[in-house]
């Protein structure tokens, strides 16, 4: 049997498929600046998908994870909205998805004490992804939130029973921390979570405009907020190659590939077509068609973004309502979790 993290996402596609209903996600993210084309095509595309399929839909403004590797929250507030609108402006309906963060839900953050008894620092130590992280981190010394926020993201999944979770590949040892910790809640004290899949967007990578990962931080990503002349200036400054000849092929021509890709996914084509189209072109006539795909299929984005973002009252409203439905859900699940351990 193929027991890969692929072989099990096309599974649970199909699954999905025939019985959306049967499926909780849970996903979010750190609200440490503008979202990016990066974060739609890689996953905000794929939630919007998941939502319209019928699948039901929890989306965290994980406020608390953003002081693992910094040491303060700077321009929370603004970040917090941002990002509302950035999920409103993408497709997320607040109507249907429950849309909330960290700080509002005490019920999600308590169950980390539970949770951080059921994991050894050895397993936590393991995990690659916080190794990463604090190798490339900017603090002088590792705090505890660093070392243990997989096992509150485990409480972040499991608060609302979640039994889907769409993920990066970088996001896998988190999962399966919380796979363990579900696990082991069950057979120590009786049956109260699911034990959640990981679900692997099949979305290719794309690079910053400087040819390393994209990046909120790094001022190489387009951000869905920006304006069509910000867009242009950050594409037009994208490292490319002296070949005039454009093709698109990742493993050699890594940076020219990634601005084909992203054309081909703006204008949902082959990026083979979208290539061979601009022919002897070179970088100049790529990053016109670059430009011309991104501010076009961002246009109606955009648009309601900034027609949401206006409405700073709407926005703390639909984060309002959703904290107060996230809260409901938190204190029912903390209760089953007082009543298992204390019999
Ligand atoms: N770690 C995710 C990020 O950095 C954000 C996040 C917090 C998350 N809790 C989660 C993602 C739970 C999925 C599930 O973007």
């Amino acid at each position: 049997m193929d027991t890969t993290p692929e072989a099990r996402s096309r599974e649970l596609e199909e699954r999905i498929a025939v019985d959306p209903g049967a499926f909780r996600i849970l996903t979010g993210d750190r609200p440490t600046g503008p979202l990016h084309l990066g974060h739609y095509f890689g996953t905000l595309e794929n939630r919007v998908r998941l939502q319209r399929a019928g699948v039901e839909l929890f989306v965290l403004v994980a406020d608390y994870q953003v002081l693992t590797d910094r040491d303060v929250a700077d321009r929370l507030s603004e970040y917090v909205e941002g990002l509302v609108a950035d999920y409103l402006a993408a497709g997320i309906d607040p109507s249907r998805a429950t849309i909330f963060r960290h700080s509002s839900v005490p019920a999600l953050n308590q169950l980390m004490l539970p949770f951080l008894s059921l994991v050894s620092i050895a397993e936590l130590s393991r995990n690659p992804t916080v190794k990463d992280e604090i190798a490339t981190s900017r603090q002088s010394a590792v705090s505890g939130l660093m070392f243990t926020y997989p096992v509150h993201q485990a409480a972040d999944i499991l608060f609302c029973k979640a039994n889907l979770v769409p993920v990066g590949r970088d996001q896998l040892p988190h999962q399966e921390i919380t796979r363990t910790i579900a696990r082991r809640f069950n057979e120590r004290y009786g049956p109260v979570f699911p034990v959640p899949d990981a679900l692997l967007s099949s979305a290719p990578l794309l690079l910053g405009t400087d040819g390393s990962k994209m990046s909120k931080s790094r001022g190489n990503a387009v951000a869905l907020s920006a304006t069509e002349d910000e867009t242009a200036r950050l594409i037009k400054r994208a490292v490319t190659d002296a070949d005039r000849r454009i093709t698109y092929e990742p493993e050699t021509r890594p940076q020219v590939s990634s601005l084909v890709l992203l054309a081909a996914l703006c204008q949902d084509r082959d990026p083979h077509d979208v290539a061979a189209e601009i022919g002897d072109g070179g970088a100049a006539a790529l990053k016109k068609v670059v430009t011309d795909s991104v501010n076009e299929f961002l246009r109606p984005i955009r648009a309601r973004r900034a027609e949401v973002a206006a409405d700073r009252a709407y926005l703390r409203g639909v984060l309002a309502e959703g904290d107060e439905r996230a809260n409901a859900v938190a204190e029912r699940t903390l209760e089953e979790v007082r009543e298992a351990m204390a019999s």
